[in-house]
C-alpha cells in the first residue's frame, strides 16, 4: 500500500490530493477557469502565476481534508509532462521541495497516465488489459492498457483534439470558455439530427479509412460554414440545434472508433477518461453501443474526468508500489509520448 501526496498543475487547475493506492482521501481542485474565461482560453503566463499563488494553500488543505500528517505519506508525486512548461514547473518544484524536506521519494507522473488511472478510483478492482478512450482538451487517443507504465497508442486525432473542437465550436457560436460544458448543456435543448455534419474520416494511402484515427478540423469548418449560411440574413442562430448536431457527430465518431478497436483487439472493457468523458452525449452513445456489443464501458465520476490530482496520485501509488521513483533532477516536458512513461523512473 502506498499513500501519496500528489500535485497537478499542467494546465489551468491547481490541484493537490492524498491518495492511498486506489482510494482518494482528499482532492482539492482550485480552478483558474474564471480567470482565463475573460481571454477566451488559457493564458500560460497567467496560469503559472496563479499556480504559484494557490499551491501552498492547496497542499495544506489536502492534508487537512485527508486527516493525515506527513508521517503517513510514503511519496510525493507531481505531473511533469505533457503540459504548459511554466505551470508544470510550479507543481514539480513544489513536489521536489516537499520530497527533500520530508525525506520522501519523488514520483513524476505523465498527465495522460493520470487520466487513465482516474477510472481505478471508482473501479479499484479493474485490471489490465483494457482499452482506454482518452478524450481531453489536448488529446484524443485510443490506448491499449497492458500494465502500469506500458501502453500502446492504437488511434489518435490527426488535427484537433475532441475537447479543442468543443472549445473552438463554442467560440464560433459566441459561447463562453471552456466550450465543452456549455455545448453539452445547450445540446440538451436541441435536435441532434437538425444538421447533418461530417464525422471526419482519416484516409489511408490504399483508399480505405483508418479505423481508429479521428479528425475534427473538417467538422469544425463545416460548423463555421453552417453558422455563416444560417446567419446570412441576420436571423438568430438556432444555437441549441447546432450544439446538439455537433455533439452528436463527435460522440458518434468517437464511439464507432472505440467499439471497433475494442472488438478487433479482443478487449471487453473500455475506460473513458479526460475532460470530454464528462460529455452526456458521449456517455449515452458509448453505453448504448457497448451494451449492444456485450462490452463493458466505464466512465469515471465527473470530478475525476477533468484535471485533478487524485488521478495523478493513483498512478503514482502504483508506480511507487513497484519501486518506480524519479530522480530529483527530473525536469518538465511540454510533450512526451505515453510510450515513454518509464523514462520518468
Ligand atoms: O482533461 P481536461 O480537464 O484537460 C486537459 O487535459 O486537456 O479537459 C478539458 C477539456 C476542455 O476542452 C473542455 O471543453 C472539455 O474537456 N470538456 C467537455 C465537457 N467538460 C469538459 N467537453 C464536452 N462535454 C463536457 N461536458
Ligand atoms: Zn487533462
Amino acid at each position: 500500500m502506498a499513500c501519496v501526496l500528489a500535485i497537478e498543475t499542467s494546465c489551468d487547475e491547481t490541484s493537490v490530493a492524498v491518495v492511498n493506492d486506489r482510494h482518494c482521501c482528499s482532492n482539492v481542485v482550485a480552478s483558474q477557469i474564471p480567470i482565463h474565461r475573460q481571454y477566451g482560453g488559457v493564458v500560460p503566463e497567467v496560469a503559472s502565476r496563479s499556480h504559484v499563488e494557490t499551491i501552498n494553500q492547496a497542499i495544506a488543505q489536502a492534508l487537512v481534508e485527508a486527516q493525515l500528517d506527513w508521517g503517513a505519506i510514503d511519496g510525493i508525486a507531481a505531473t511533469c509532462a505533457p503540459g504548459l512548461v511554466g505551470s508544470l514547473l510550479v507543481g514539480l518544484t513544489a513536489a521536489k521541495t516537499l520530497a527533500i524536506v520530508h525525506h520522501k521519494p519523488l514520483v513524476g507522473v505523465h498527465h495522460l497516465e493520470g487520466h487513465i488511472y482516474a477510472t481505478y478510483l471508482s473501479e479499484p478492482k479493474l485490471e489490465p488489459p483494457f482499452l482506454c478512450l482518452l478524450v481531453s482538451g489536448g488529446h484524443t487517443s485510443l490506448i491499449y492498457i497492458k500494465d502500469c507504465g506500458h501502453y500502446e497508442t492504437l488511434g489518435e486525432t490527426r488535427d484537433d483534439a475532441a475537447g479543442e473542437a468543443f472549445d473552438k465550436v463554442a467560440r464560433l457560436l459566441k459561447l463562453s470558455y471552456p466550450g465543452g460544458p456549455v455545448i453539452d448543456r445547450l445540446a440538451q435543448e436541441g435536435n441532434p439530427k437538425a444538421f447533418p455534419l461530417p464525422e471526419g474520416k482519416v484516409s489511408r494511402p490504399n483508399g480505405s479509412y483508418h479505423p481508429y484515427d479521428s479528425s475534427f478540423s473538417g467538422l469544425k469548418t463545416a460548423v463555421l460554414r453552417l453558422v455563416q449560411k444560417l446567419g446570412q440574413d441576420g436571423s438568430e442562430l438556432p444555437v441549441p440545434d447546432i450544439a446538439a448536431s455537433f455533439q452528436d457527430t463527435v460522440a458518434r465518431a468517437l464511439t464507432k472508433r472505440a467499439i471497433t478497436c475494442a472488438r478487433n483487439y479482443g478487449l471487453n472493457t473500455i475506460a473513458v477518461g479526460g475532460g470530454v468523458a464528462a460529455n452526456s452525449g458521449l456517455r449515452k452513445q458509448m453505453q448504448e453501443a457497448a451494451a449492444s456489443h456485450n462490452l463493458r464501458v466505464l466512465f469515471p465520476p465527473l470530478k475525476y474526468c477533468t484535471d485533478n490530482a487524485a488521478m495523478i496520485g493513483c498512478a503514482a501509488a502504483d508506480h511507487l508500489n513497484r519501486g518506480h521513483t524519479s530522480s530529483l533532477t527530473l525536469g518538465v516536458q511540454s510533450r512526451l509520448p505515453l510510450t515513454r512513461v518509464m523514462e520518468l523512473y
